[in-house]
């Protein structure tokens, strides 16, 4: 017989631990990266400024801040073993190469098994500046072109943009990816930095809780969604046809990517700056159907948030990369690089205060049965 126990499938409205890096509010649509509104942190901030504060704790002096820049110049390149192995996997969906190339990467951090407070934080940062010059390196590869040294003095947004492209971006292009990135650093134990934090209570290492945390990110259902996005606005076509595709798609019990959070029950507050950016950046491309089809999906959507179903951040970031020339491909890889300095923290704060994490399951499978030797089975 089956005890009866209390299933919180999916982990849904526990608490795992305590953490003082971000504070949500999904009912009112709140978001707070170490006490910070994000939408200060979005229109005033860098997301260098972003990764001193959630890795220390409070904002940078303008002396803290360069420090860290430096030390982001000097370590954002990667051996060239690296960029081999890069090459050898370069037929791999991107993400599946980030998560190669970081696993590779641990093999020339000196600090790799260094689990100190300080150690992490030095990671963390070399994490956040080599994983964008191997996405980078990645898609110039695949395209039989040579990767593209770091640039010595360009901030983190616009080195990541012009390692792409082999040259500098506007300052418009770099402040979009800028924000892109600052928007998406932290979110507390989503999927991925719960399977990060999973990985660090073994007192395992950061580059091991990053693997972790990339290969559950790339999941449709939490970072692939921003890819699914587009490819649904492709196969809407045009703002008109878009009542009748989620009407097939809803009736069929299908899911509208970009739409539905765990913990938000509103708006996600990280949307509406990558909304206003996709309308601008749309127009200034001559290219503003993208929006307009988005918006037709949004507007199909308002009967929905009365079940609490909103818009989510990945909803109108696919439209910006594809306007950046960004492919399909690597929208998920770029939701990783800003998330880098989130798993960080969150790998920092699980080894604080460390309890390894093993919930239960409970069995209802069959008991007891005879073993019946191979040559007996049929
Ligand atoms: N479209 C249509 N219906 C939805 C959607 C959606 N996008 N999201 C949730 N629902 C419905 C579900 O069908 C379910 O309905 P039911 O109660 O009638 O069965 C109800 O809302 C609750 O959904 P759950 O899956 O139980 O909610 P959960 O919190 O487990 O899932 C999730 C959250 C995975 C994000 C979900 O909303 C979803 O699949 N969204 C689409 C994928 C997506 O955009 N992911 C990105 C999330 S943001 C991020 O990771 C950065």
């Amino acid at each position: 017989m089956t005890t009866q126990v209390e299933l919180k499938r999916g982990l849904k409205d526990v608490y795992l631990d305590r953490t003082t890096v971000s504070f949500i509010d999904g009912e009112m649509g709140k978001l707070l990266y170490r006490g910070y509104d994000i939408h200060d942190l979005a229109e005033k901030s860098t997301f260098e400024e972003v990764i001193y504060l959630l890795l220390n704790g409070k904002l940078p002096t303008r002396t803290e801040l360069r420090g860290l820049e430096s030390f982001m110049a000097a370590n954002r390149a990667i051996p060239q073993q690296v960029l081999q192995v890069i090459d050898i996997v370069k037929t791999a969906h991107p993400m599946d190469v980030l998560r190669t190339a970081v696993s590779a990467l641990s093999a020339f951090d000196s600090d790799v098994a260094d689990n100190s407070p300080e150690a992490i934080k030095r990671k963390g940062i070399r994490l956040a500046g080599q994983a964008a010059t191997a996405v980078a390196a990645h898609y110039r590869i695949r395209q039989g072109l040579r990767p593209v040294l770091p640039h010595e003095t360009l901030g983190h947004a616009s080195n990541f943009l012009y390692m792409m492209f082999g040259k500098e971006p506007t300052q418009d292009e770099a402040k979009l990816m800028d924000v892109d990135f600052v928007l998406h650093a932290e979110h507390s134990t989503n999927a991925s930095a719960f399977a990060a934090r999973v990985t660090a209570s073994t007192l395992s290492d950061l580059h091991s809780a990053i693997v972790s945390g990339i290969g559950t990110l790339k999941g449709p259902l939490h970072g692939g969604a921003a890819e699914a996005v587009m490819s649904m606005a492709h196969d809407i076509g045009k703002p008109e046809n878009a009542p009748t595709y989620l009407r097939n798609m809803l009736d069929h019990g299908g899911r509208v990517m970009g739409f539905g959070h765990r913990v938000y029950k509103t708006e996600d507050p990280r949307a509406r700056h990558l909304r206003e950016r996709a309308r601008t950046l749309g127009q200034q491309r001559g290219h503003p159907e993208w929006f307009q089809i988005l918006q037709a999906v949004e507007s199909g959507m308002v009967p929905y948030q009365r079940r609490g179903i909103w818009v989510n951040v990945d909803f109108y970031a696919g439209a910006i990369y594809h306007l950046l020339n960004i492919p399909d491909d690597l929208f998920v890889p770029i939701f990783a690089l800003g998330r880098v300095p989130g798993w960080a923290v969150q790998v920092l704060e699980q080894y604080e205060n460390n309890q390894i994490i093993r919930p239960l399951l409970q069995y209802v499978g069959p008991m007891n049965l005879p073993y019946v030797p191979i040559e007996q089975r049929h």
